[in-house]
């Protein structure tokens, strides 16, 4: 089998996959031969879709500060942050914005000329720095132009398999090259793991297609934990019915939102915050006002809740929200200036991930995780928006120093074992691809998507969640009988699909499994069983193992420096 080699492999070309490259580059002097691997083609990676800003104390002389913003996310958080860790990303998000600014994205200004930074849910000073609400699109195009300044070798179209570990260390990543049809094993001295989230998991979703959690799925069958899967983070302001994310610059613009009654519901849960409430609050209120039966009927169940830009006028709507109006007008026919938005909380972003620690290393000694794969015990139960983007760059330009750092060590180059690999391949091409089956991987993903809305949405049960799980259970032993249709090897999506639903099946597992054995409500996991915080029991990060059959849960403390629980009021 090919192999190739290179000190760097770094797996995803999002926001943080980007950053770290910049980062190795600038810190070798463009001497680190870098391996950047992506399922889809780097451009195309979910990080471009981002919209509403990223979180920086940019102005302490108005009025932020570290401390605040580190109280916002920990707060925001329901307290289950690591404190150290926000710390750490409170302070170095803002030259992430300056070295963004040297490398070209066109930052919104003020009238004064500086960078126009505008309100997000749960912060509690105007912190969002934008560049209109394409702010993810312009941040990728900065970046993949300063790396395109250095040499790295590019594998798009590579769909990740497996990890390969060898004495313990990492050794390399068994790829499927779509275009080439050709399947191998990609070699490095480190491993950067920054493929992003898993929100496809879901069937109502802000995510791209792509988005199924491939990074996690391989580095949890590898061995690795997964750490608090449970905290889904469900987005307020989703469009009915395609998901597409309506940012919530749109409320940080002052838009509102309105049941069927015409009434500002959020007056009722967060008089002060109102609609810029954190994500978790407002999710809930919405979905109390749709069960509560004050929410407008949708299609496919889909009721929904008005997003209210009327009267912000079309000046402002044309300047600081131009895509969210293209959206409206493209996709439903509505324009926002004149109509309410429909909307409803929509499955946007994972908390947990892979257990990183905030050097963004992984119990793997070679072996580094950041953005949304990662769980860095930063955004705890529940994420404030901005914070996200702003992470993917601040633990980018982190594991790229540490790696760089690592490098000038002289590492070994671990072999990958041929065993394994070959195994691998024999068990995608002489097994999926050729097997004959009743079943349709394609349904399979279908059904996995709809129960995961139905069984761990805004609100959750125990008895749902474990329903859910006797039904993921025979999802997965339907799955042994699939037929892959298309059997050619070259550019095979239906393949790719199905080796994602495996992926997302077990991820599926993880979640819910965590889910259940969690009995109190936090940030987004909210058990109406279970409905209060419960810090006695539960203060702590929820650990996913592979077993081979169930998922083995561990817990682990959070990291409390600074400020010790209370109640969350806004
Ligand atoms: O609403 C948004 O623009 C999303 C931002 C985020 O998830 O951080």
């Amino acid at each position: 089998m090919q192999q190739i080699t290179h000190d760097v492999v770094i797996l995803g070309t999002g926001l943080a996959g980007l950053r770290a490259a910049v980062e190795i580059c600038m810190k070798t002097r463009g001497a680190a031969d870098i391996g950047i691997v992506s399922k889809v083609q780097v451009m195309r990676s979910h990080s471009v879709c981002a919209e509403g800003g990223t979180a920086a104390v940019m102005r302490p002389e108005e009025g932020d500060s570290f401390e605040l913003h580190a109280w916002d996310t920990v707060k925001g958080a329901d307290f289950l942050a690591d404190q150290d860790t926000v710390d750490r990303f409170v302070r170095a998000s803002p030259d992430e914005i300056r070295l963004l600014e040297h490398w070209g994205v066109p930052w919104s200004r003020r009238e004064d000329g500086r960078i126009m930074q505008r309100p997000f849910g749960g912060h509690s000073f105007p912190r969002a720095c934008m560049a209109a609400d394409k702010t993810g699109f312009f941040e990728m195009q900065a970046l993949y132009d300063t790396l395109l300044k250095y040499g790295f070798k590019r594998y798009d179209e590579c769909f990740a398999t497996s990890l390969l570990l060898d004495d313990g260390r990492f050794a390399g990543l068994t790829l499927y090259d779509a275009p080439a049809g050709e399947f191998f094993v990609l070699r490095g001295k480190t491993l950067l793991i920054a493929s992003g989230g898993l929100g496809n998991l879901y069937g109502f979703t802000t995510y791209s297609q792509t988005v199924t959690g491939d990074g996690q799925a391989i580095a949890y069958r590898a061995g690795l934990a997964l750490e608090d899967p449970e905290f889904l983070q469900f987005h307020p302001t989703g469009l009915v019915p395609s998901g597409i994310l309506m940012t919530e610059g749109c409320r940080g613009e002052g838009g509102y939102l309105r049941n069927s009654k015409g009434e500002r519901f959020m007056e009722k849960y967060a008089p002060k915050m109102m609609e810029l409430a954190p994500r978790d609050i407002v999710s809930r209120s919405e979905m109390t006002e749709i069960l509560e039966g004050r929410g407008f009927p949708g299609p496919d169940g889909l009721d929904y809740i008005q997003l209210d830009l009327t009267h912000l006028g079309a000046e402002r709507i044309n300047k600081r929200l131009p895509l969210i109006r293209e959206v409206c007008m493209k996709f439903l026919g509505i324009d926002p200036i004149a109509e309410p938005i429909p909307i409803r909380p929509v499955a946007h972003y994972s908390m947990g991930g892979i257990e990183a620690d905030i050097d963004g290393r992984t119990r793997v000694e070679n072996i580094w995780a950041a953005g949304e794969v990662a769980c860095h015990s930063m955004h705890g139960a529940n994420r404030l928006g901005c914070n996200s983007t702003a992470e993917c760059l601040v633990w980018g330009g982190i594991t790229g120093r540490e790696i760089a750092a690592y490098l000038g060590k002289g590492p070994k180059l671990n072999e990958p074992p041929e065993r394994m690999a070959r195994e691998e391949e024999k068990r995608i091409f002489d097994g999926l691809l050729t097997q004959s089956g009743t079943e349709n991987p394609a349904h399979i993903r279908r059904e996995l998507r709809a129960l995961m809305d139905r069984h761990a949405g805004v609100y959750r049960t125990g008895d749902s969640m474990r329903e859910g799980m006797n039904k993921i259970a025979e999802l997965k032993q339907r799955f042994r009988r699939i037929a892959v249709q298309d059997k050619s090897r070259i550019y095979n999506s239906n393949l790719i699909q199905t080796l994602e639903t495996a992926n997302m099946l077990e991820l599926a597992e993880v979640l819910l499994t965590a889910g259940a054995a969690r009995e109190e409500s936090r940030g987004a996991h909210a058990r109406t069983d279970f409905p209060k915080r419960d810090d006695e029991k539960f203060l702590a990060h929820s650990m996913v193992y592979c077993t081979g059959a169930a998922p083995r849960l561990e817990s682990k403390p959070v990291t409390i420096t600074a400020w010790k629980p209370v109640e969350r009021k806004y």
